[in-house]
């Protein structure tokens, strides 16, 4: 099996008429894992969707292993999609059933295997992941990182040639976010021709995972290029990001309140 590179070529993507990136060109390349950056509401789940197909580009092409994703016929475009696991921003797991039947559940709906295989092969995602113990909990039982290792077990069960992560440690502590950095991180050496896309603002996490980056702002791409490319370029832009500056995010902070709201307040606090 070999791997495969995603391939940006003139790409625009958006909603309706309006665009969200513009003339994106770029290669994720096989086997390695790749970083999508950038600043929140610039884009990155936005091209999650377009690399998976859920979406239609508004100009230009998504190459999947060479292969122009929405120009494949229906049963080429559903092969396609076997061979993509996703690991959605929430975890996306059906509260419904327990752990074992939603990371089961790739392989269900696809393959007719006896129960006693699909339960052995769902267990051995959950020890990959540390969640062995949790088989019979339901979502709804799991802390949020606990659930998102759930969803990497599922994104990972059917052992698919691209797995795409959407922040895979936001909202998780630091040191659970470094151990899902880690299983990342051993995915691509258990998996070495598994193309690894993961959307992330995280800078440690960047910097623990990253073999390619692709850095987003203002609807273009504005890096393209290894770790330490990134790492050493001289671009302003690029250095606030990774110095973590705020720099030109337009955010008022500092808002006076009304102070008919504050005299009501007060009124209320002391009633
Ligand atoms: N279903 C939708 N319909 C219309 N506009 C949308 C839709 N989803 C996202 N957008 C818009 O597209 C832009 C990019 O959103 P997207 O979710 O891709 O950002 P993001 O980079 O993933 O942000 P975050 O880091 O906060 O997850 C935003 O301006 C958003 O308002
Ligand atoms: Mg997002």
């Amino acid at each position: 099996m070999q791997a495969w590179d995603i391939q940006f070529r003139s790409l625009s993507v958006g909603y309706g008429k309006h665009a969200v990136l513009n003339d994106i060109n770029a290669v994720l390349p096989a086997g390695k894992v790749s970083v999508i950056l950038g600043g929140s509401g610039c884009g990155k789940s936005t091209l999650l969707r377009h690399i998976i197909g859920l979406s239609r580009p508004l100009a230009g092409q998504v190459l999947i292993g060479g292969q122009d994703l929405f120009a494949l016929d229906q049963p080429s475009f559903r092969r396609m999609r076997r061979q993509m696991g996703v690991l959605f921003q929430d975890g996306a797991l059906l509260g419904a059933l327990t752990l074992l039947e939603n990371v089961a559940l790739p392989l269900t709906e696809h393959l007719s295997l006896p129960r006693p295989v699909l339960h052995e092969a769902a267990m051995r995602v959950l020890r990959m992941v540390g969640l062995e113990d949790f088989a019979r909990f339901y979502p709804n039982q799991l802390s949020g990182g606990m659930r998102k290792r759930a969803g990497l077990a599922r994104a990972i069960i059917a052992e698919p040639r691209i797995l795409l992560c959407d922040e895979p440690t936001s909202g998780l502590d630091p040191v659970t976010a470094a151990r899902m950095d880690e299983l990342l991180r051993s995915m691509n050496e258990q998996y070495e021709r598994m193309t690894l896309v993961v959307v992330s603002h995280d800078l440690a996490s960047l910097r623990a995972i990253a073999d390619h980056v692709l850095v987003l702002r203002e609807g273009r791409a504005v890096f393209s290029g290894s770790l330490p490319e990134l790492e050493t370029s001289n671009d302003p832009y690029l250095r606030q990001f990774l110095q973590r500056e705020a720099g030109d995010q337009q955010m008022a902070l500092h808002q006076p309140a009304d102070p008919r709201v504050q005299d009501a307040l007060e009124k209320w606090l002391h009633s």
